[in-house]
């Protein structure tokens, strides 16, 4: 697709994108082709740096990503054969919420100054969507419509993809996300941060049929609710406190992937959904990888688990995002701003 400028003259066609993430703790940049074709990805955690306090401390967060994004951008643009002019590169995306507001302005500042000095189109994006465009990535034929579970550290949504663009939230959590519950009861049980990835190393050690942890599923519709749950964890080990740490992890893990099973796999009988698709951090968790696929192999509807490294956050969603939104007519001006509350809403 070729549009003009305001001048009438034509611009490039959009094929490479240059997706920036910002938005928590990872500093993340990626060359993506034709909005499916990786060419370059690069993501540099601040894990080590949060970890001794537990959670992001967000000032922290900030300043780390000042100091990586420019040696992380170089390192992206190079892998793609690319270089500081932005040579082939046809249009840049970088999220704009939601997340923590001073990380979302260092990827926004940095991609409005690119995106002036390249003179190419800049989109911002939402990080929920750029979340459902990971496994487009991979699946590019995915049929509609799609049911998506988005479990992450900060969400924990049922949405209803009629088409990319076209979403409708389903349900979504009414006090922890799923992933802050892993991260909350690693910390209580002493596998440190972040949790999920830990909980889910221990679990396979423990007995998921240990303890009896509550399956919440607050009110009829798919609402999620974890935070029982986590209390329920807590007072367990207070009152045992010799309960083996595997049993713990393994019995908590199984509630919390019972639910998420559950909820997301009625939404998609509520609509029809040719296939169920997880999306977000905690989607790389084993226990609900293998549980969905099951569920839906029983429902007769296709399973789409994006591989890990495209579960949790990276800057190739959002390149294949922006690449849809640019090829869409979607520009942003450049005083596109970081909104930490930014919604997910269709556009078409
Ligand atoms: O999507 P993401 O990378 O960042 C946010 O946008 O929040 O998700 C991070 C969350 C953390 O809470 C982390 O503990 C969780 O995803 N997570 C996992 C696993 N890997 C990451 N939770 C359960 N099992 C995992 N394997
Ligand atoms: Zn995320």
């Amino acid at each position: 697709m070729t549009d003009a400028t305001t001048t009438g003259a034509p611009v490039r066609p959009i094929r490479r994108v240059l997706g920036i993430e910002t938005s928590c703790d990872e500093t993340a940049a990626s060359v993506v082709e034709d909005g499916t074709t990786i060419v370059s990805s690069v993501v540099s955690s601040q894990i080590d740096l949060h970890a001794r306090y537990g959670g992001v401390v967000p000032e922290l967060a900030s300043r780390a990503h000042v100091e990586l994004l420019t040696p992380v951008l170089a390192d992206a643009l190079e892998q793609a054969g690319s270089d500081h002019a932005g040579r082939g590169v046809d249009g840049i995306a970088v999220t704009h919420g939601p997340g923590l507001v001073g990380s979302l302005l260092v990827g926004v500042a940095e991609a409005k100054a690119l995106s002036m000095a390249w003179g190419v189109p800049l989109v911002g994006v939402n990080h929920l969507e750029a979340h459902l465009f990971a496994s487009l990535l991979e699946q590019p034929d995915l049929g509609w419509p799609l049911v998506v579970l988005l479990v992450s550290g900060g969400h924990t949504m049922l949405i209803e993809v009629a088409a990319p663009g076209e979403y409708r939230i389903m349900g979504g959590t009414i006090d922890d996300a799923a992933g802050e519950a892993f991260d909350k009861v690693a910390r209580f049980i002493g596998l440190g941060y972040p949790g999920g990835p830990a909980i889910d190393r221990l679990s396979p050690e423990g007995d998921p049929a240990a303890y009896a942890f509550p399956r919440s599923m607050p009110g009829d519709g798919y609402d999620f609710s974890f935070s029982g749950l986590k209390t329920s964890v807590v007072n367990r080990v207070r009152k045992q406190p010799d309960a083996a740490t595997a049993d713990v992890a393994a019995s908590f893990q199984e509630a919390v992937v019972d639910v998420l099973v559950t909820r997301a796999r009625a939404a998609a009988a509520a609509v029809g959904a040719r296939a169920i698709c997880l999306a977000g951090g905690v989607a790389a968790n084993s226990s609900l990888r293998a549980r969905i696929e099951q569920a839906c192999a029983d429902d007769g509807i296709g399973a789409f688990l994006p591989s890990r490294a495209l579960c949790t956050d990276n800057a190739a969603m959002v390149a294949a995002a922006g690449h849809w939104r640019l090829v869409h007519g979607d520009r942003s001006r450049l005083d596109l701003a970081a909104d930490p509350n930014l919604r997910l809403v269709s556009t078409v």
